[in-house]
């Protein structure tokens, strides 16, 4: 039976005349599937481009994309859109179905940013009728064009004088048991955005940290845990924090300075590497996308990782297979139940 027109993602439909005539050199795509972006890619007929990411998994898994279907273009990850200059003629953004509002909101407001004066910001919506982009991209350009093309959505606005730069970001407070709170800034993009995880919290009361312990933070987002970790190990510890979204990084990096974590590391990676192993802990609150294999991901690298007497800490609402490899890895494994979430060890823990 033919798929509703509604469903067939942007990747699988023909890039619409008004996108490929509209879109003008240097041209800027923003965020899309590799698919997507390469089929826009075709589509402009080896056009000036620069595709920004801001997950380095992301941008390698296009960079594959492309070398596959033969297109060319710059990938760059960057935590902010707006870091790019002022320079380009179009922006196209490739918004996903169902993504976070807040960050649709922010790409849009960096990307008035990025145009030229006069330039062209294009939006092809994967939705038959839109409920979201009119109304905000008349908010921050003034006036928006929704021409009727039947099938797509396509909404298109220019960039006309300035406006000044707001930033999306919301700070929380949170506190493990009586120790000292800490203040965390989150961002759109990043895990968990304006609240500490409750999954997050469940693993940070569990885990046991000795003073002067190498931790290994692995899929840190903002920084939360390696955070709590350092309040345990004091001056001597060190932190590491790694994780694929360069923005998380980015907010590592300064949670942990604004919280005096005295020594620590933030590191960009998709494959939990570029950094020295031999850590006494590791903490892991992996994502659920991706059928576990992110999961998989930490257990194995964040194991190899570990000192022979390490400790490992995972916290996952979904526990069955995880706890298989868990058992696979590990010669010792324990589950604790805390807080609705499973914390999987391979050493004691006291609930
Ligand atoms: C559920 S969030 C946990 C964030 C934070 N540790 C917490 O507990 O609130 C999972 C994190 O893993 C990161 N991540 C996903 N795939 C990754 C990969 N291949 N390598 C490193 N980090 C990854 C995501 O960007 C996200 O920040």
């Amino acid at each position: 039976m033919p798929r509703k027109r509604k469903e067939v993602p942007l990747s699988q439909r023909i890039v619409p005349e008004l996108v490929r005539t509209k879109a003008r050199p240097p041209l800027a795509i923003v965020l899309g599937s590799p698919a997507e972006v390469v089929q826009c890619l075709h589509a402009f007929g080896g056009i000036d481009a620069t595709c920004y990411q801001m997950d380095v998994h992301q941008a390698e898994r296009l960079r594959t994309e492309m070398n596959v279907r033969q297109s060319s273009a710059q990938v760059v990850t960057m935590a902010d859109l707006w870091d790019l200059p002022a320079d380009f003629q179009t922006v196209l953004y490739l918004p996903p179905r169902r993504g976070e509002r807040e960050l649709k909101i922010d790409m849009i407001e960096q990307a008035f940013h990025i145009l030229r004066p006069h330039g062209t910001l294009m939006v092809w919506s994967p939705y038959d009728t839109d409920p979201f982009f009119p109304a905000l991209l008349k908010k921050i350009f003034g006036r928006v064009h929704a021409p009727n093309l039947g099938d797509d959505t396509v909404l298109w606005c220019q960039r006309e004088g300035d406006r000044p730069r707001r930033r999306h970001e919301i700070t929380f407070q949170a506190r493990i048991a009586d120790r000292p709170s800490c203040r965390f800034l989150s961002r759109p993009g990043v895990f968990s955005y304006g609240r500490f995880d409750n999954g997050a919290r469940a693993l940070a009361e569990i885990m046991m940290i000795e003073p002067g312990d190498r931790i290994l933070d692995i899929g840190c987002g903002c920084g939360t845990n390696g955070v709590f970790a350092a309040q345990q190990t004091g001056a001597e510890g060190h932190i590491t924090f790694v994780d694929s979204n360069v923005r998380a990084i980015a907010l590592a990096e300064l949670n942990a300075r604004e919280n005096g974590v005295a020594a620590f590391q933030a590191v960009a990676s998709s494959h939990v590497s570029g950094f020295d192993g031999d850590f006494d802990v590791v903490l892991a609150n992996p994502p659920y996308y991706a059928g576990g294999s992110i999961a998989h991901l930490f257990i194995q690298r964040g194991s190899a990782l570990l000192k022979p007497d390490g400790r490992f800490y995972l916290v996952t609402k979904q526990a069955g297979d995880v706890a298989d490899l868990m058992m696979e890895t590990f010669d010792h494994v324990e589950a604790v139940m805390h807080r609705g979430y499973t914390i999987l060890s391979n050493t004691e823990t006291v609930d």
